[in-house]
């Protein structure tokens, strides 16, 4: 009979039930945390006489022991046996005895043994993205450092609107990222505090000490409610939600490498080491990478909502339905690992072609603020007025069939007697970039002020 079952069963559980109410097929994934958790636990009870140093010690080894065994692949997964945290204890029991395994289990309740394995592996993969969204952003500066000058673009409602350098550009999606570590940080440390101890729901009459077990499983403090401690799960909603959040950038940034290696765009190509062949096309080299990337954040927000419904009307404290709160985390958090690893290798490896971006710069009339701006800063034009003189410019140049930026000032003097030479400088593409010098913008001074404030973050990182 399964040990979860006491004397108060008297049939065995059906096999139908069994395999609707067992976790262990995915819940074995935390069998680190519930030995760490265990151990924890039992070194305290040692510590506070609840148990003897002789049992604590020999709990201790036989813990150790199914470590090494799981680790090895040698440990034998039963469904019958419900959930890891039972797993465990049972093989602790053929290996040191029912009668000190059966005592490890004092003063505590798998609620909060769930509770904490569970905040463990969520703090952990915390820490774990961090480091990889870190990562990310040194490889995305690397390249931004070569590409102050290399002009594109800048769209809006994907029209051609002004241009601005590939190193902005890339600082946006920085911008981003480095939100999402901080994201990830600040809900590591709000959550930072240890359900165990909490027992089933409403603490325990034994004298534990929950602040050693927090010390030393690396949380600051015990949670103040026990009741809470077994209820919460608010600690992996923040990380779906954090997940959900930065795989919505990353998704963003994989449109724009899906847009920019067509052939309408040519700004980069992805190696071939990251890129894919068509069955049929011979030609063809698909984006696999970025759509996929595009496409994963589907399954990411799904998991999110899954877990905001199953909690949403669930009474105090501990239900079943809580069990439903884990496969979803470990989907979002290994999502979440390997689509940065796959980024971060699909970027560092693209090639950038600084040509076609420039000379995609050469059409939309990218340059027309400059000239409305000119009207105003030096002919003392309202910019409404200059802005319909422009509008009539640009038309202008459509009639002739080039960009604004290659316009003959006596092309346009045609439109308005007040335009003179100097309006031909305004329209240069790279003077129009420079001109955007207002903090934040893309001038190159300013642009270089980001990498810099960019890099400095990072360098401050090393550890919070
Ligand atoms: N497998 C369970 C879960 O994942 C562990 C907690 C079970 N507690 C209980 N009282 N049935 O939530």
């Amino acid at each position: 009979m399964a040990k979860s079952r006491s004397g108060v069963f008297e049939k065995e559980a059906n096999e139908l039930l069994n395999r609707f109410n067992a976790s262990l097929l995915f819940d074995k994934k935390l069998y680190f945390q519930d030995i760490k958790g265990s151990i924890a636990h039992a070194k305290m009870l040692g510590n506070q006489n609840i148990l003897s140093q002789k049992e604590t010690k020999t709990i201790i080894s036989g813990l150790e022991k199914i470590l090494l065994e799981i680790q090895n692949e040698e440990f034998k997964f039963d469904l019958a046996d419900e959930d890891i945290h039972m797993a465990v204890e049972k093989r602790l029991g053929e290996i040191i005895g029912e009668d000190i395994s059966g005592r490890l289990h004092t003063a505590r309740s798998r609620n909060d043994q769930v509770a904490v394995d569970f905040k463990l592996y969520v703090q952990n993969s915390s820490l774990l993205l961090i480091d990889l969204i870190k990562e990310f952003i040194k490889t995305l500066l690397d390249i931004a450092k070569n590409h102050t000058k290399t002009l594109l673009p800048g769209m809006t409602h994907l029209q051609h609107a002004q241009p601005v350098n590939f190193a902005f550009h890339l600082l946006a999606y920085m911008c981003m990222f480095r939100r999402d570590a901080e994201r990830l940080e600040s809900s590591y440390k709000r959550n930072n505090l240890s359900p165990l101890g909490s027992a089933a729901l409403a603490g325990t009459p034994y004298p534990i000490d929950r602040f050693e077990t927090a010390e030393e499983l690396g949380f600051d403090a015990p949670m103040s409610n026990a009741m809470d401690g077994v209820s919460d799960r608010d600690f992996a909603l923040e990380i779906l939600f954090n997940i959900s959040v930065f795989m919505m950038h990353i998704s963003r940034l994989a449109e724009e490498l899906i847009l920019w290696s067509s052939v309408e765009f040519r700004f980069i190509a992805l190696s071939d080491e990251y890129s894919t062949g068509s069955s049929i096309m011979p030609q063809k080299k698909n984006p696999d990478v970025p759509e996929l990337l595009r496409g994963k954040t589907g399954r990411v927000y799904g998991n999110l909502l899954g877990l905001l419904t199953v909690l949403k009307g669930l009474p105090l404290a501990y239900n079943k339905d809580m069990q439903e709160d884990k496969e979803g985390v470990f989907d979002s958090v290994e999502t979440a690992v390997i689509c940065l690893k796959i980024a971060n290798e699909t970027v560092k490896t693209m090639n950038i072609n600084k040509e076609n971006m420039s000379k995609a710069c050469a059409k939309g009339h990218l340059s027309a603020t400059d000239l409305a701006d000119y009207l105003v800063t030096h002919k003392n034009i309202p910019f409404r007025e200059a802005h319909f003189i422009t509008g009539k410019a640009v038309a202008k140049a459509e009639e002739l069939g080039v960009d604004i930026s290659q316009i003959s000032y006596l092309e346009l003097q045609k439109i308005d007697g007040r335009i003179d030479k100097e309006a031909e400088k305004y329209l240069n593409l790279e003077a129009s970039m420079n001109a955007r010098n207002s903090k934040g913008g893309t001038a190159e001074n300013r642009t270089a002020e980001q990498l810099l404030e960019m890099e400095n973050w990072l360098k401050s990182q090393s550890k919070f």
